[in-house]
């Protein structure tokens, strides 16, 4: 049985060419001219694309005295109808849980996903056992371990604990990442602003400064350095935290970061809406910043200083939000944004000319695969590869509202706005799961993606620094001391 995508014009990071694609057992088994098979879908007009990854969501994540109330299922639906293929999700140990019982967690939660997933390990504190048990996380598939800057009190961890971190990430292979922000300036802004009573969901923004992220950037990126280890700067949403990371590219450092699409399209002024739940419901980490920051991170992503546009899918209802009335610093932090990252970026980013479709594959599929040494697998459309493919029709648009979503919220942060480019199919592993807008994805369909660690991308820094490392000279005519 196999399946040919026919008619269509195969975009990929770095090529742009008409051909064919069959399908079978999962895998692409050929790409060329006039292919025949058992079924046919027809790509004319439209664009085959590799499926999209997302690399940061948080889906049934317990935060802030609630859970997301996104499951696997119906976020991984959700991303499905976008165009999203796979999701990298974090696991999370409460402060003193060990790593592996948190892989056993997620892996519970993850059964029903409808496409594949991957995980990245958080690390939430910091002790021998948890030292230990980054070997076996490693061991599990999962090498890329996050670390919060922020939420003081809660899952954030200090410098001496990320250098720890960061140190035997090194020396495992493995990749760490930061939310960076500085939580005990974040901390003392928001208790300030409460006392002055600014309780509302403006405040938010106001505690959370370009600055505070801007500072925290470059002290993830020093500790990273002295750790001779790269960096993925996750959820960049200012001008002072991409200059940091511009400056350590240029510098040779080896450092990644993430704008979201919500960041790109969204802005600062969504927080002084009247409407307290519209507020609210935009409330996330780092906020929304203004449109001077945004062009900066369109123009990264258009220079290559900017790699990744993720989501950081983590999606409350309305009723979990309003647990923050009367004091901002309790609207459980996050937004969604799963199923609207492609045809969003493509509509404000591609149409606009901001960006070329193959620098959208780029930044929504194949740099992320890359990094997380899961390409070609993922990211790719050749012959071998998983069938993770969304044929993208560039003329079918539509208007986002909550009624019609798959995300299971009960509003969406973009609500009432114009998309133009949805996908036409959306193939999982060689399943079809959109079928001309119809939704066809199966709970349980999706698998974990393991990643190996000791990647070259992983070593190249670490080969460097190994080589420069500070070494004694030898010397034969020592002088004798004394006159
Ligand atoms: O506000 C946010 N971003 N919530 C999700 C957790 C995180 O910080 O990534
Ligand atoms: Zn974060
Ligand atoms: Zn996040
Ligand atoms: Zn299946």
């Amino acid at each position: 049985m196999s399946t040919i995508i026919k008619g269509g014009t195969i975009v990929t990071a770095d090529l742009t060419y008409e051909a064919d694609v069959r399908v079978a057992g999962g895998v692409i088994t050929e790409i060329g001219p006039d292919l025949t098979g058992d079924e046919v879908l027809d790509a004319s007009g439209c664009y085959v694309m590799p499926g999209g990854i997302d690399p940061h969501t948080h889906l049934e994540m317990p935060f802030m005295g609630t859970y997301a109330a996104e499951t696997f299922e119906s976020g991984t639906r959700a991303a499905l109808s976008g165009g999203t293929t796979m999701v990298v999700d974090f696991a999370l140990p409460s402060p003193g849980q060990g790593l592996m019982d948190a892989i056993k967690m997620w892996d519970n939660k993850s059964t029903m996903a409808t496409c594949d997933y991957s995980f990245h390990m958080a690390i939430t504190w910091w002790s021998e056992q948890v030292f230990n048990e980054m070997k076996e996380v490693v061991d599990r598939g999962i090498t890329s371990f996050k670390h919060f800057m922020a939420y003081k009190g809660a899952l954030m961890v200090n410098d001496d604990e990320m250098f720890a971190s960061f140190t035997r990430c090194a020396e495992l292979g493995a990749l760490p990442l930061v939310h960076a922000e500085n939580g005990d300036i974040v901390a003392d802004l928001q208790a300030r602003l409460l006392a002055e009573g600014n309780t509302g969901p403006e405040a938010h923004a106001y505690s959370r400064p370009p600055e505070v992220e801007g500072e925290a950037t470059n002290r993830a990126i020093m500790i990273a350095d002295m750790a001779g280890v790269p960096l993925y700067v996750v959820h960049t949403s200012c001008e002072q935290s991409h200059e940091a990371i511009r400056r350590a590219k240029q510098n040779g450092k080896r450092v990644w970061g993430e704008p979201l699409i919500q960041h790109l399209v969204l802005d600062e002024s969504e927080y002084q809406n009247p409407d307290w739940d519209h507020a609210a419901r935009r409330v996330m980490s780092p906020p929304f910043r203004s449109k001077l920051h945004q062009d900066g991170l369109w123009a990264g992503l258009q220079a290559g200083t900017l790699s990744v546009v993720a989501t950081d899918h983590c999606a409350f209802t309305t009723e979990q939000k309003r647990m923050g009335l009367g004091d901002f610093t309790k609207i459980p932090n996050g937004t969604g944004g799963l199923e609207d990252r492609l045809p969003m970026l493509w509509t404000k980013g591609v149409a606009t000319g901001r960006l070329t479709p193959n620098e959208f594959v780029a930044v929504t599929s194949t740099n992320i695969a890359k990094i997380l040494n899961m390409y070609p697998k993922k990211g790719a459309v050749l012959v071998g590869d998983d069938a993770d493919l969304v044929v993208f029709d560039p003329e079918k648009g539509k208007t986002i509202t909550a009624d019609t979503q798959q995300s299971i919220i009960d509003y969406n942060v973009f609500e009432g706005m114009e998309v133009k480019g949805l996908p036409r199919f959306v193939l999982t592993r060689g399943k079809v799961a959109v079928m001309d807008g119809e939704m066809k994805a199966e709970a349980g369909h999706g698998d974990f993606v393991p990643r190996k660690p000791h990647q070259p991308v992983n070593r190249a820094l670490s080969t460097w620094k190994e080589l420069t490392a500070p070494r004694r000279v030898e010397r034969s005519g020592i002088p004798a001391t004394g006159v």
